[in-house]
């Protein structure tokens, strides 16, 4: 059951089947590389050093495996990997037993723990990244791994349950991360947008301003990286960038990546040689200089305007002479702009 896989640079043991669920004995699922590849091109990117780092969820371990081989040796002071399943905690001591001669820095504390993710946190003084990649909801954790954020540090949320924020299941949504969310095209950008703000106000009770500084929405599941800072000033700043789009909501109505970040990264990530999504960054890269909530999904405006599809690059060509103008990650048919929409059917009605 358990197999030799590749990622990236690292050779770990963990099961290969064809349908990846949570009854897998060990959890390693080959679509999360892009996830893994992200954190470490983000660790990479910012100037934060001497990190102490908590993969709160590790599974195989096969995340903090590669940031140990793959991260600069002054960014980490100490790395927690932690799985509340035995055998995970097996497998995550044969992994790093397999991969050692590869650690870039043989100094950095490795403790490996086999607690329960909240009461790991409970019993700790704190950590400057900290990893959140559950099955389904992060809600379990928000509270605690929030009060457990150094100042400048960095918390990663994943949410898989992309059925109650981006829409499905309406109620969920509401019961979970007490917001409406949206059901037609921008499904995905507001159940982001309601996750970062949920994360908020968990932090926001503790004085702590969560700041996403890069996110995205791919395949099942949503992804934030949030800069956390202190003081009741920053957070009340934040709070006032929530509200309601397109009658969904309370979101956060913020960036949604930093510019400058989502450069670095795109950066890197071209500089590196191990398969990533790079035209994926690079959208990312691109709407990330567009500070507007929503986009203009091309596809649903022909078809209540009774349009034809139009070819994209003519079209765009038009509009970037008088206005901002990316593609969106979201959507292959969407498109970020300050243009408005009675004025870019005018567009579309032109031949
Ligand atoms: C989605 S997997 C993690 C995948 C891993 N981060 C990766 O990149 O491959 C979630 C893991 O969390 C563990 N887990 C779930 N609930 C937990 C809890 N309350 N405390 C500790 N571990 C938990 C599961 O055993 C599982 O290995």
């Amino acid at each position: 059951m358990f197999h030799k896989i590749t990622e990236a640079t690292v050779t770990i043991e963990a099961p290969k089947e064809e349908k990846i669920s949570a009854d897998l004995p060990v959890f390693y699922n080959p679509v999360m590389k892009f996830n893994r590849d992200v954190s470490i091109l983000l660790l990479k990117a910012i100037d934060n050093t001497g990190m102490q780092i908590c993969d709160l969820l590790a599974g195989s371990g096969i995340r903090s495996i590669r940031f140990l081989t793959e991260l600069d040796p002054k960014k980490i002071r100490s790395i927690t990997i932690n799985d509340y399943d035995k055998q995970s905690v097996d497998i995550i001591n044969k992994n790093i037993k397999a991969n050692k001669g590869k650690f870039t820095d043989r100094t950095a504390d490795i403790i490996v723990t086999n607690k329960e993710a909240n009461t790991l946190l409970h019993g700790s003084t704190g950590f400057d990244y900290i990893d959140i990649d559950p099955f389904g909801t992060p809600n379990p954790f928000l509270d605690i791994a929030t009060r457990r954020m150094s100042r400048n540090g960095i918390l990663a949320v994943t949410a898989t349950d992309t059925s109650a924020l981006a829409g499905t299941f309406p109620k969920a949504c509401r019961r979970k991360y007490w917001a409406t969310p949206d059901r037609g095209p921008l499904k995905h950008e507001s159940g982001l947008r309601i996750l970062i703000r949920k994360v908020q106000l968990i932090a926001a009770q503790y004085d702590k301003a969560l700041t996403p500084i890069y996110s995205y929405s791919k395949e099942h599941y949503i992804r934030v990286f949030f800069r956390c800072t202190k003081g009741k000033t920053k957070v009340d700043e934040l709070l006032k960038q929530h509200g309601e789009h397109n009658n969904a909501g309370p979101m956060w109505l913020g960036q949604l990546c930093d510019p400058k970040l989502a450069d670095k990264i795109d950066k890197l990530a071209h500089g590196l040689d191990y398969g990533t999504d790079l035209k994926f960054l690079d959208t990312i890269q691109e709407e990330s200089k567009i500070n507007i909530v929503g986009f203009h999904d091309l596809h649903a405006l022909c078809k209540k305007n009774k349009l034809e599809v139009p070819r994209f690059e003519p079209l765009f060509k038009k509009i970037m002479k008088k206005h901002k103008l990316a593609r969106t990650h979201f959507s292959d048919y969407g498109i970020r702009s300050d243009i408005s929409e009675k004025e870019l059917v005018k567009f579309l009605k032109e031949k």
